[in-house]
């Protein structure tokens, strides 16, 4: 394993909190850089280090990169509710873009060249293709897809540019916990159909199922699903690669099999033994009858096929949400006075636009000077 650290930005987020579990039960030395938007301080695992902070100020990142020897990042950081995307664009392309910008501005500037990022299924649309191939046309639908695919494309052309190379990962859905049950799903609005169809289980509330008149088994959408555990095991192995040397790639994961809406709903009332109580709604705009990945890539270059199934994406989100009644309550939650203190003061004096002009080599000298205006506690 190459010395130094490895960044995660979001990494108190659902999916990053699990990838920095599994890094550092892989060995890996973690700092997590997340500004508590929509994470939660307590599910970065005790073992990594964490900076709160926002990945698009400069300065931050400037001080992180001097101070830490950082050889890789996963940037998870970002906002991902797609119809939020549609009615606030200009915060979507904010985070999802602006934020790839400023991080790959660091890695350049600090000669990091090894980054992993979350993008989405959303790149490409509806698609009519059976099992959906990382060569597939790509149509995002929405702003949140496009600000991915945005962000794809710069990372493509930094590695063109700057050899900063690259493991783009194309996530389908994602649902369960962390086997122990200590972390799991926790957004302040959940929009997802496995935590919606538990949370509907647990608390005995009805819910509909949108359309039954899809070209599928059942007449009812059917979309791939992967657990967050298989997910953070494909994150360490795309930064290994990496690493290790290895070609930049853009990957899909899923498991090259879907489950319907209805078959999720049942299998959640077998789960926790109290049926759901639903009935049919009408279409929802947009929902294409059937969404389903090939994996072919992620089996030939990282060797990695899914390994947890539905049944066990729905019963560790179960035992995570009765273990965790109020989850990790509001977000940014339990912070130490100290911390406190520096998001107050962070939020309150961020001027991100400042650090916007370019950053290449003439540009080292200026950057250099607002080294700590953010300082890390
Ligand atoms: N959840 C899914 O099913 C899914 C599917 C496809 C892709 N993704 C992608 O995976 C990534 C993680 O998703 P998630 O479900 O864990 O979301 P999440 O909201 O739980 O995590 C995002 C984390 O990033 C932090 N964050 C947001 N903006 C930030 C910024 N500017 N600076 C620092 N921290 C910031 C938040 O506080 C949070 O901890 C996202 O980029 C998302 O687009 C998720």
């Amino acid at each position: 394993m190459e010395e130094g650290k490895i960044l995660v930005t979001g990494g108190a987020g659902y999916i990053g909190s699990h990838a920095v579990k599994q890094l550092c039960n892989a060995g890996y030395s973690v700092i997590v850089l997340d500004n508590l938007s929509t994470g939660h301080a307590k599910a970065v695992d005790p073992r990594a280090e964490i900076v709160v902070g926002d990945v698009r100020d400069l300065g931050l990142l400037d001080s992180l990169f001097t101070r830490q020897k950082i050889v890789g990042v996963m940037q998870f950081a970002g906002k991902i509710i797609v119809p939020e995307s549609v009615s606030h664009p200009l915060s979507y392309y904010d985070d999802n873009f602006n934020a790839v910008l400023s991080i790959l501005r660091a890695m350049h500037a600090h000669n990091c060249r090894n980054i992993v990022f979350s993008s989405t299924a959303a790149v490409y649309g509806t698609s009519k293709e059976p099992a959906i191939s990382e060569e597939a046309p790509l149509h995002p639908e929405s702003p949140y897809g496009f600000s991915k695919l945005a962000a794809e494309r710069l990372i493509r052309d930094c590695e063109k540019a700057y050899g900063i190379r690259h493991c783009i990962f194309r996530y389908f859905n994602v649902a369960g916990a962390s086997e122990d049950a200590t972390i799991g799903e926790a957004h302040p609005v959940e929009t997802h159909i496995i935590p919606v169809t538990v949370n509907a289980s647990l608390n005995g509330t009805p819910m509909h199922i949108f359309g039954n008149d899809y070209q599928t088994r059942d007449g009812t959408n059917l979309r791939d699903y992967i657990h967050v555990l298989d997910l953070a095991d494909a994150h360490v192995l795309g930064m290994k690669r990496l690493l290790a040397g290895g070609e930049s790639a853009i990957i899909n994961l899923g498991s090259d099999k879907g489950y319907t809406n209805k078959e999720i709903v049942e299998t959640v009332g077998e789960v926790t033994g109290r049926p759901v109580s639903w009935t049919y709604g009408p279409r929802r705009a947009g929902d294409a009858d059937s969404i389903v990945a090939s994996n072919a890539r992620a089996k030939e270059l990282l060797g990695w096929a899914p390994k947890r199934d539905l049944h066990q994406m729905i019963a560790d989100d179960v035992r995570w949400r009765l273990g965790h009644p109020n989850l990790f309550g509001r977000p940014g939650n339990k912070l130490s006075s100290d911390i406190r203190k520096r998001l107050i003061n962070y939020v309150s004096s961020r001027h991100f636009s400042t650090f916007y002009e370019d950053i290449e080599n003439a540009d080292r000298d200026r950057l250099s000077k607002v080294k700590n205006a953010n300082r890390l506690g």
